[in-house]
């Protein structure tokens, strides 16, 4: 192998730079050149695609975002679009490229790899933690990390006020924030999408702890619980009880760019060199995570139709910490 691409498809996460950096380093430390593709599938129809020397990736481990930009593509989704994509690779001398996103971003490049001859590793990029056949996916550790400064904040004031607070996280589909944040900030509630969290629930709750004098809630809502956000949660629990003083904090995109932690610059510095590493060993087809602290691979479409449930015991835990 010669010359592979890179690119980051989906929603940006803290540390996709790093694993840019270590997949073009270590693609250089065995003679192979790397070309890096701006604006993920799109970029790949539209031909722009450029050369990465080591150069070009200095400085960026520790910088949040993606330096080679990250688009949704309609135009990939259709035969036409992927057979430019591919013609613009072709053209290059690209032999495999590495693909670092969500579950999105494993979907086209399973099916582009099994229109075109070019093989594919996915790395896991998302602050979701929602993909199957990785413990941890790039990103995730930065989001919750600031998260929590920002809810240990709101604490502070919701304990000087005696507030009762809703705190949305992100997590459309996936409780993984919205859980570890819970836990870490001892939230007295979490609203998970995974879960039917009743309003009653949640109102014999604040009960009990208005009993114990306790006067300070924080509620933990992730984005897509099924009772709706952090908004529209405060409204229903202000139409049963108006004494509570509440507020709501959407913390939103802030979760989603900032510095990456340690942990997420050494997980993507590790998946970056193993994707480059399987490229060379002829592995096409796979995603690249890291399970109980080693390197594994999971084929594509097993990683696509399955989930990365939350822990049951997490769950549970995280009820009898904030009784
Ligand atoms: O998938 C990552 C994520 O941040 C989700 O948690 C969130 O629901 C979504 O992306 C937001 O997407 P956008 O940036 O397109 O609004």
């Amino acid at each position: 192998m010669k010359r592979i691409a890179i690119f980051t498809s989906g929603g940006d996460a803290p540390g996709m730079n790093a694993a840019i950096r270590a997949a073009v380093r270590t693609a250089k430390f065995h003679g192979i050149e790397t070309y890096g593709i701006m604006n993920g599938y799109q970029g790949m129809i539209e031909g722009r695609i450029s050369k990465m020397d080591t150069g070009a990736v200095a400085n960026i481990l520790q910088r949040g975002g993606t330096v080679l930009k990250t688009a949704r593509s309609e135009e990939f989704r259709t035969k036409d679009g992927r057979q430019t994509a591919y013609n613009n690779l072709k053209e290059l001398g690209i032999e495999g490229c590495v693909a670092i996103g969500g579950n999105g971003t494993y979907t086209g490049a399973h099916i582009f790899s099994q229109e075109h001859n070019m093989p594919f590793i996915g790395i896991p990029g998302t602050i979701d933690n929602d993909i199957y056949g990785t413990n941890f996916s790039i990103g995730f550790d930065t989001a919750i990390n600031t998260a929590i400064e920002a809810i240990d904040k709101i604490r502070d004031t919701a304990d000087s006020h005696n507030r009762l607070f809703f705190i949305e996280v992100m997590g459309r589909h996936s409780g993984y924030i919205a859980l570890y944040t819970g836990i870490g900030s001892g939230a007295g509630n979490i609203f998970l999408p995974e879960e039917e969290n009743s309003i009653e629930h949640l109102m014999e709750q604040l009960e009990k702890s208005a009993k114990r004098n306790k006067l300070f809630n924080l509620v933990i809502v992730a984005e897509g619980n099924k009772n709706g956000g952090a908004i529209e949660i405060a409204e229903k629990v202000n139409a049963i009880n108006q004494s509570y003083d509440s507020r709501v904090t959407i913390i939103g995109h802030l979760q989603r760019g900032g510095s990456p932690t340690c942990n997420d610059r050494v997980l993507a510095s590790r998946l970056g060199n193993s994707a480059v590493d399987a490229l060379r060993a002829g592995k096409r087809d796979l995603a690249v995570g890291i399970m109980d602290n080693k390197i594994k691979f999971t084929p594509f479409d097993e990683a696509i139709s399955k989930e990365n449930t939350l822990n049951e015991e997490l769950i549970r835990m995280a009820e009898i910490l904030a009784l």
